[in-house]
């Protein structure tokens, strides 16, 4: 797999889950998952014929037109998702995973939810808890000098911290995406003082600051 973002996506992914690829273009991530035995089964959907045939043309040449059904859908409209329990919605701009995921009546088998939006990603976070998914976990991935949050939503109704709809989970692996946010981030800016853990501390005013110095440093905060 030559995309580091495809590549943590199935990272997410486990041995029971049975997976709607929505958005799937060129179906690499199907082809990934199948091929390395990540899931119980996969199904491949695009709104677009175009983009479908190329993922056809990609799973014939991996001769697996056997093993992974494909279908023409505007999100999950045309699925029967009561046979599968995981979504991944990857490559879109948040409102139109918003627009994917309005129909909750799709939802209810739909255990786990994986995502990477193009953009906004707070508002995605802040959708997904109001769902009735909680974000579990996130890893930003660094693809083509862009950074990536893909994240893991599980059904939980359970609401995530403010900072972690607004930043994303604070993870010792994310820190460069950190100071990323913190360099382009116009309000933080002006608050920056010289090194990380002090960028952090303005960004991240919550248990999971002072968490995550003890961990690093092995200090407590005063
Ligand atoms: C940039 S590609 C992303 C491909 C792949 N998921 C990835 O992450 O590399 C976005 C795909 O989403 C599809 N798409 C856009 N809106 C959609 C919708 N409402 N339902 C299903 N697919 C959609 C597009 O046709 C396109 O193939």
């Amino acid at each position: 797999m030559n995309s580091n973002r495809l590549l943590q996506i199935s990272l997410f992914i486990d041995h029971n889950d049975a997976v709607i690829d929505v958005g799937c273009d060129h179906a690499l991530l199907d082809i990934y998952l199948v091929e390395n035995n990540i899931c119980k089964k996969v199904l491949a959907s695009d709104i677009s014929e175009n983009a479908l045939n190329q993922g056809i043309a990609n799973i014939k040449k991996h001769e697996l037109e056997f093993d992974i059904p494909t279908i023409i859908s505007d999100g999950l409209t045309s699925i029967e998702t009561s046979l599968y329990n995981t979504v991944v919605l990857s490559g879109m701009g948040a409102h139109t995973i918003m627009h994917i995921l309005h129909n909750k009546k799709k939802l209810k088998t739909i255990n786990k939810i994986i995502i990477s939006s193009n953009n906004n990603y707070d508002l995605v976070r802040r959708e997904l808890n109001k769902l009735g998914y909680y974000l579990i976990d996130e890893k930003v991935v660094n693809d083509k000098e862009h950074y990536y949050p893909i994240m893991k939503f599980v059904k939980k109704h359970k609401r995530n911290h403010f900072c972690e709809i607004k930043y994303g989970l604070l993870k010792i692996s994310n820190v460069p995406y950190y100071e990323f946010i913190v360099k382009h981030n116009k309000e933080l800016k002006p608050l920056i003082k010289k090194d990380l853990i002090k960028k952090l501390k303005i960004m991240l005013e919550t248990h999971y600051y002072q968490r995550y110095i003890k961990k690093i440093t092995g200090k407590k905060l005063k």
